[in-house]
């Protein structure tokens, strides 16, 4: 989605503004903008379309500024819908929708207004402008009033320099204060390195910068006391020395496991015991990647006959968790609508909420009753590679504490957590076959990831891999399913990607093995078991390393993640800013 940006600095205002625009560009890379307010009320702006580099340029002047970097919602990607957007004494970015457009903008139409872009955005600052009768807050508030949808806003007006107003409804915002600036943020990884203490906005709420001083208010201009945080230095993204950030996130998964099992390890979840032991449902939510994490609980939950109901989190209403539920609602960022409107609903009926995420002060773990707290780092890429290991193992440990309050007796496997990361490590000896089978298939059009059991999930997700960076038609199945249908897109060459992880389950993978190669398809098997490996028709073997199988999940998906990441670059592309996507989806 969508990053804003705003900063008050006495020095190199316009410097610490685009640095960190450099750090918010994964939110969006459609069109990047900037504006700086001067001591004397002008304002200097520099927009355009493509990502941030596209306005590098000399620094503009002003103590005071915003910054944007766009998603495309509503308009193409182009300079004309670029933020800032300006009207009169004012200039604004935003993030979110607005979703009572049509009737907002007949409205001002009808007033006389014109519209320079296409954006729902530009209708803000338009209704800001007009509410304006010489007090700034009063007129934000008064515009914000009138929206319905979601939107972080931060506003400057040519008449107050120095000062920034921002309200938060349904996006995220954060305020920061460090090395002599004030900012305030669409998350906490763009401020790390910049601020050094953080204080995170709750829907509702304004920020004002004003007078060298940030602080929070209700809409009626109240103060709210607040108690900023020091940034944990593990939040700072750590600098990429060669090749993209995927890669670099890819080599990270092993010391990401080893930090985030020593926090869960830390952590107090006495509060969920009473859900662990006696919740009438379980029930997970996530999307994409955190989807298939929560496939993966589901299926380690079932092995030891505990049931869980799984849905991707825009498709939850179905579950209707309430009193007496547990949801678990899964998210990197902690930010993604879907999965906060998930828990959000589950939480208003009574349902007990356990958030796992990467982000500790995000919206989802402050609506959670309790939150597990992944330590993956920052993740830049689009594209979710150590967050999913890492949410692997958090699930994993939670599953195995549900396990222990319903059997009496923590699972066989619960011992094993700790081999994670060694396994995670010697799963990148698998890299040289990999680059090979890349290499073999970098002209395919369109491939098959089968699995059975929880292998499912890991193809599931290996195909939104590809999908997402190499822009291959891929899909994640279960193996069983192929001869009641996708088979038939099976022909001479066609790759299919085979996980047979369950050894009780090899021999029917094997089967689907054989059907393809049987059809001309050229299976690439990955398997830790050697004799499994040795017996396949498979074209390609890849030996993963042993872990409890239960467990093997985090594991068996380092090669696919790396092959998606392989395939991208082979095709030319750049997997850290795959086309069409953002890494933090903040609408519905
Ligand atoms: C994964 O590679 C994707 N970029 C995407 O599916 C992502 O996992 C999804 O949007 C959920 O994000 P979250 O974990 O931050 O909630």
């Amino acid at each position: 989605m969508c990053g804003i940006v705003g900063c008050f600095s006495p020095e190199n205002c316009y410097e610490k503004l685009y640095s960190a625009l450099t750090r918010l560009e994964y939110r969006g890379y459609d069109s990047a903008g900037i504006a700086l307010l001067s001591a004397e009320g002008r304002f200097s702006v520099r927009k355009k379309k493509g990502g941030v580099a596209s306005i590098a340029g000399e620094p503009l002047p002003g103590e005071t500024g915003i910054g944007h970097t766009r998603w495309a919602t509503h308009g193409a990607p182009s300079d004309g819908n670029a933020h800032p957007h300006l009207c009169g004494k004012f200039a604004l970015v935003h993030n979110g929708i607005v979703e009572n457009e049509a009737a907002l903008r007949a409205e001002l139409l009808a007033a006389g207004e014109q519209f320079l872009s296409e954006t729902d955005s530009e209708l803000i600052v338009r209704l800001i402008a007009r509410a304006y009768r010489g007090d700034f807050f009063a007129a934000v508030a008064s515009a914000c009033a009138r929206l319905e949808g979601s939107y972080a806003v931060a506003v400057l007006c040519a008449d107050f320099p120095g000062e920034i107003v921002c309200a938060r409804r349904g996006s995220p915002l954060v305020a920061g204060a460090g090395g002599g600036a004030l900012y305030v943020c669409s998350d906490v990884p763009a401020l790390c390195g910049a601020a050094e203490y953080i204080c995170p906005a709750e829907d509702g709420e304004f920020v004002v910068i004003r007078g060298g001083k940030i602080g929070f208010c209700r809409a009626d201009g109240t103060p709210i006391p607040k108690i900023f945080t020091r940034v944990r230095a593990s939040a700072r993204p750590r600098a990429v020395q060669a090749g993209s950030r995927m890669q670099a996130e890819i080599a990270e998964i092993p010391r990401a496991l080893s930090d985030t099992l020593a926090s869960l390890r830390d952590a107090d979840f006495s509060c969920c015991r009473t859900a662990f032991r006696s919740a009438k449902r379980l029930l997970a939510v996530g999307c994409g990647t955190a989807y298939h994490a929560a496939l993966c609980l589901r299926a380690v939950l079932e092995e030891s006959g505990v049931f869980l109901s799984c849905r991707p989190a825009s498709e939850a209403a179905g579950l209707c968790a309430g009193a007496g539920d547990l949801l678990i609602a899964v998210s990197q960022s902690g930010e993604t609508a879907d999965t906060l409107a998930a828990a959000r609903a589950a939480r208003e009926r009574g349902a007990f909420v356990l958030a796992v995420t990467n982000v500790g002060q995000s919206s989802l773990a402050s609506l959670a009753h309790c939150t597990a707290v992944m330590c993956a780092g920052p993740e830049i890429a689009v594209a979710a590679t150590k967050s999913y290991n890492c949410q692997l193992l958090s699930l994993y440990f939670l599953a195995a504490r549900i396990l222990a309050c319903r059997m009496g007796v923590p699972p066989a496997w619960a011992g094993d957590l700790a081999a994670l990361p060694a396994a995670a490590e010697r799963a990148f000896g698998c890299f040289p076959a990999v680059d090979s089978l890349a290499e073999a298939l970098v002209g395919a059009r369109g491939m098959y990831f089968l699995g059975r059991g929880a292998d499912v999930a890991t193809a599931r997700e290996g195909a939104l891999k590809v999908k997402e960076i190499a822009y291959l038609a891929a899909e994640g199945l279960p193996a069983g399913e192929l001869k009641h249908g996708p088979l038939a897109l099976v022909e001479d060459g066609f790759p299919v990607a085979l996980l047979a992880t369950v050894r009780s389950l090899a021999r029917k993978c094997e089967a689907a093995a054989a059907e393809v190669a049987a059809r001309g398809g050229r299976v690439a098997l990955f398997s830790q078991y050697g004799e499994v490996l040795a017996s396949s028709r498979a074209a390609y073997r890849i030996r993963l390393p042993a872990v409890a199988e239960a467990l093997m999940p985090a594991v068996s998906v380092i090669p696919l993640q790396y092959f998606a990441c392989r395939l991208c670059l082979l095709r030319g592309l750049d997997p850290d800013r795959p086309r069409n996507l953002a890494k933090s989806v903040t609408v519905e």
